[in-house]
């Protein structure tokens, strides 16, 4: 989809950003024949299945099915939207992004968010600097017991609000207005006065996962009637359910290919201190339960994640919620209970570093967890309640998608309370679910017609020198996106343009359109003559439009009275019919 760019504009684009030579910045590949691949950077994989045709300027991962274009690659790999996805490849290629596209709103929205982003920029380094002014002792003093040291101060560029009014000045001083610090977030207007909404806290920077500080959580020193924490407000650049606190490390490891899984936890101090303990790879939702979001925004970096929420029972009872939105978002997820209630920092501060590696490494897979968490609420010893944790125990094996897999877990509920396998699966094949996705393989034969068209248009997608435009497809196309297709490929044709599979990306909603994206993946390997079988799937085409022309007059004929009109009709039957017969493709 071109999103309001010009097609020509994305063209030339891609053309100056060559995909393999794009992605050889991020990992190396290897060239086999016409192809060239890779360990697919999507998903964790130790054979290579991630293809890419260099001259089509497109690729696929034969494993997780991820498939795109340049613009979607710089997308999937920079984690970012489709307009920086263009910036970044505007940069590379030197290219001046149009402007002429974008309405009045739009510029409106990007000019405030640059200007935001520009402030927060200011602000988190000026609160950074004032951290080792001598009038923030009382922060230094509170930095010191929290055991932080340089290294995690300056990675995380942890920051000090000196009172509630100073940044507010310093910012002014650097021109920017008044309502577009209270529009940062940085400011709170109240009575006509305007004060630091983090005045007097301990500030952590928020940062997005291009290192861009898109807002701040704040502590207060010290105990107080007021929310320990303070975060910035949802604005333009920051939403907390789209952000991680600690992404952007994650992310670096991820481009040094040094990342093999994310632990989740609550809080930030949790992820400074796993990183002073040498687990780079950890973020925290900032306050708010982990949504779909935060599950894809970890699952573009990552497949694996292992949750070390606190080990009190609210944390336990998150954990729950939490894996179930992370297995809907397609991630593998480890479980790491907390013992005596502690948080990962406290954990660490009072055991060490490697009985912490301990526990990850020991991590328990979420469905064991999720069972052994059902029977903590129920007294096993006592015949009912055992009926009644079996019975749950037994629902959590059923949202399992293989039988192999709900096998492995029966087993487990066996050992827990005694129940023989055959008698549990019982219970699960009466629940009815017990094998429903081999009920789902019903066997689906598609129309051969279609098949034809998806091999003729696949065919003139490749360019295959068997295939061309003599015989016009435009008639016989009755789905709006293959007819779309075919006159594209039409048009690129008439100009003598070189069309490649790349274009698709720009012309078609890829992953949202099944038709076209069969096509990009066609395999051209399970057809022994294509040659021979383009022809048969022209015909076929042209036999399937002829049949049904004769079956429409036919039906009409009957209802005609008129004898000579019937007669008319009768001959037109009689001409198709011949052409039929002798396969003649001409009208
Ligand atoms: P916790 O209360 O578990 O904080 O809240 P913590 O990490 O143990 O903090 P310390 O060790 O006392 O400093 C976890 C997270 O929930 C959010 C913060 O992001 C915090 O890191 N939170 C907590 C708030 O947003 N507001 C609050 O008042 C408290
Ligand atoms: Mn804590």
């Amino acid at each position: 989809m071109n999103r309001g760019f010009d097609e020509s504009w994305l063209e030339q684009l891609k053309a100056k950003n060559d995909i393999i030579t794009v992605m050889s910045r991020y990992f190396s590949l290897q060239q086999k024949g016409k192809n060239y691949w890779a360990c697919c950077p999507f998903h964790h994989e130790k054979t290579p299945s991630f293809c890419v045709n260099g001259y089509e300027q497109y690729y696929h991962c034969f494993g997780c099915k991820e498939h795109g274009d340049v613009i979607t690659f710089i997308q999937k790999m920079e984690s970012c939207d489709f307009m920086t996805a263009i910036e970044i490849l505007a940069k590379n290629a030197n290219m001046e992004i149009p402007t002429l596209h974008m309405d009045d709103n739009i510029k409106e929205k990007k000019h405030l968010k640059e200007s935001i982003l520009k402030i927060l920029d200011l602000a988190y380094r000026h609160y950074e600097e004032n951290l080792y002014k001598p009038i923030s002792k009382k922060a230094q003093e509170y930095i010191k017991k929290r055991q932080l040291t340089k290294k995690e101060l300056n990675k995380f560029h942890i920051g000090y609000s000196i009172d509630w009014t100073e940044i507010i000045k310093y910012l002014q001083s650097h021109g920017f207005k008044e309502n577009e610090i209270v529009e940062s977030g940085i400011a709170i207007k109240k009575d006509n006065r305007c004060y630091d909404a983090m005045g007097e806290r301990l500030i952590f920077p928020i940062f997005n996962i291009h290192d861009e500080c898109i807002g701040f959580s704040a502590r207060s020193l010290e105990q107080t009637n007021y929310a320990k924490y303070k975060n910035s407000a949802n604005n333009i650049v920051f939403d907390k359910s789209k952000n991680l606190y600690g992404i952007n490390i994650v992310r670096k490891l991820k481009q040094e290919q040094q990342l093999n899984n994310v632990i989740i936890v609550e809080g930030q101090m949790d992820v400074i201190s796993l990183n002073k303990a040498g687990f780079c790879n950890c973020v925290a939702c900032l306050g708010t339960a982990l949504t779909p979001l935060h599950s894809r925004m970890i699952k573009n970096l990552c497949d694996n994640v292992i949750l070390a929420l606190d080990g009190d029972s609210a944390g336990q009872k998150a954990s729950i919620r939490t894996i179930d939105t992370l297995l809907e978002g397609g991630l593998n997820v480890k479980v790491v209970k907390i013992p005596e209630q502690k948080d990962p920092d406290e954990f660490i501060k009072a055991y060490g570093k490697d009985e912490f590696g301990k526990l990850i490494e020991n991590a328990i897979d979420c469905v064991e967890f999720k069972i052994k968490n059902k029977m903590e609420q129920y007294d096993i010893s006592k015949v009912g309640e055992k009926a009644k944790f079996i019975k749950s125990a037994i629902e959590i094996v059923n949202e399992l998608n293989t039988n192999s897999e709900k096998e492995v877990y029966l087993d487990l509920i066996k050992k827990l309370t005694g129940v023989s396998v055959d008698t549990l699966k019982k219970d699960v094949v009466n629940n009815k679910n017990y094998g429903k996705n081999n009920e789902r393989n019903l066997i689906y034969t598609e129309d051969a017609e279609i098949k034809a068209i998806k091999f003729v248009l696949a065919s003139l997608c490749y360019k295959k020198e068997y295939a061309n435009f003599e015989f016009d497809l435009s008639k016989y196309l009755i789905n709006s996106t293959y007819l779309k297709l075919y006159n594209v490929l039409k048009d690129y044709s008439k100009r003598g343009d070189k069309f490649l599979i790349s274009n698709l990306y720009d012309i078609f909603d890829v992953d949202n359109e099944p038709n076209i994206k069969d096509i990009i993946n066609y395999n051209f390997e399970l057809i022994s003559n294509p040659i021979k079988y383009y022809e048969e799937c022209v015909w076929k085409i042209r036999e399937t439009y002829l049949k049904e022309k004769i079956k429409n007059l036919s039906e009409e004929s009957v209802k005609l009275e008129n004898i000579n009109a019937k007669m008319d009709i009768l001959k037109q039957i009689k001409e198709l019919q011949n052409k039929l017969r002798n396969k003649i493709l001409e009208d």
